[in-house]
């Protein structure tokens, strides 16, 4: 405990000279600053009495302190946003001196729509708090993305509550956020890009060459005499393997490349991949499309294309699902894609890095295709309940 001493003065020892009262009046004034500034919590005062402690009353000035000098803005504010106190860090967030900002509007470092936002937020923020994230108007017209928590504060003879909000700068965060996507904005065009190079080697080389092996093995087969001779038998073992291979690689180059989209368009193409699927897998997949007949924009198609294929392979690599089923709904302002499947789910909210496996970059690259045509994708799933994702492009 921090204490200053005290000399209790009376009558009968009080000396009439000035030296002493000289000294004495500063020893008070030191006391008092010391006091003032929160250096003491409690006076001990020696008296005939022997000493006594008295502590003062204000002892939330600890706190005080501490939410003076903190790096994250703070304002305790009426329910109409009048701001009653504010620290110094958001005086100099919002670039105005402190004694502007206490006493007036917390709106006028809003923007417009965030003041609307702010008011409905602040209607629904009950005893457990808040955060939304706004931008902050500074007093040079600059802007900080923030984040604001708030919270109500005992009425302590108010009529309504008042409210403790604390207001910390985004800026960093938002840049990474930002340099995040880029990179996987990148990535994910990448990615195109090298499967379109594959595709097109694929076709138009191992495919072509294959076709002419198996041409070739063909008319081994035919050249050879007799008619159930071994090596006639393995020549037509032959020509159906290298067969069964031109196909395989053909598949894999139509599912790498986007073309086939252009050529017979999404519809046709989500209906020859689930039977290609099911076909393979084994899966029941049932396919619904309601209104898919409009042409929209290419990279809408080609996103609603990769999203679709990445949630098979993932039904197919991780899920132990017995059924799947795709709703393909368009309608003049959006498209909608709601992919089911009734396997053992996962957790898609635990971080990655805690994950056993670290999984590709199939989830990532689905939002992040979802983001870039200006889409929503909600994945829900939990363990045994199987997953459930939806993607919501809007078409305007
Ligand atoms: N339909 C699903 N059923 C069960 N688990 C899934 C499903 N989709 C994704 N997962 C889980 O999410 C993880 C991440 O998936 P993803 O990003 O596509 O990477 P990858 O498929 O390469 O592992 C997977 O490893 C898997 O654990
Ligand atoms: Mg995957």
């Amino acid at each position: 405990m921090n204490t200053a001493r005290s000399r209790n003065s009376s009558v009968s020892e009080a000396s009439p000279e000035t030296a002493e009262l000289r000294v004495r009046l500063a020893e008070a004034e030191e006391t008092l600053r010391a006091i003032r500034s929160g250096e003491v919590d409690a006076v001990m005062v020696a008296g005939k009495q022997g000493n006594q402690v008295f502590t003062l009353e204000g002892a939330e000035h600890a706190y005080r302190m501490l939410i003076e000098f903190m790096n994250e803005g703070a304002l305790e504010m009426t329910p109409d946003k009048t701001i009653l106190y504010a620290n110094k860090c958001f005086a100099r967030m919002v670039k105005h001196p402190l004694e502007q900002v206490i006493g007036s509007s917390f709106r006028r470092f809003l923007s417009t729509e965030d003041q609307t936002m702010f008011r409905r937020f602040l209607k629904q923020a009950d005893g457990s708090g808040a955060k939304i994230q706004v931008i902050i108007i500074a007093g040079d017209g600059s802007r900080m993305p923030a984040q604001i928590s708030i919270r109500p504060l005992p009425r302590n003879g108010f009529k309504h509550a008042p409210f403790g909000v604390v207001v910390t700068d985004m800026t960093d965060a938002r840049r990474n956020e930002e340099l995040l996507r880029a990179l996987t904005r990148r990535v994910v065009q990448a990615q195109e890009e090298e499967r379109g190079r594959v595709a097109f080697e694929l076709h138009d080389n191992i495919t072509q060459l294959l076709c002419a092996v198996v041409f070739r093995s063909q008319a081994l087969a035919d050249n050879l005499p007799g008619r159930n001779g071994s090596s006639k038998r393995e020549a037509i073992k032959l020509r159906d393997m290298l067969g069964k291979t031109a196909d395989e690689v053909e598949r894999i180059s139509t599912n790498l490349g986007p073309s086939l989209l252009g050529n017979i368009g999404l519809g046709a193409v989500l209906r020859a991949a689930r039977t290609e699927f099911a076909n393979r897998t084994g899966l029941l997949v049932r396919l619904t499309c309601a209104g898919l007949t409009a042409r929209m924009p290419a990279e809408i198609e080609l996103a609603l294309y990769r999203i679709f294929q990445e949630s098979l392979r993932n039904v197919e690599k991780h899920a132990r699902a017995r059924h799947v089923t795709v709703l393909f709904k368009q309608q003049d302002s959006f498209v909608q894609m709601v992919i089911n499947d009734d396997g053992v789910g996962f957790d898609p909210d635990s971080h990655p890095a805690r994950r056993k496996r670290i999984g590709g970059l199939g989830l990532l690259s689905m939002r992040e295709r979802a983001t870039y045509v200006g889409g929503s994708l909600k994945i829900d799933s939990n363990r045994r309940a199987g997953t459930h994702i939806e993607l919501r492009i809007p078409l305007t």
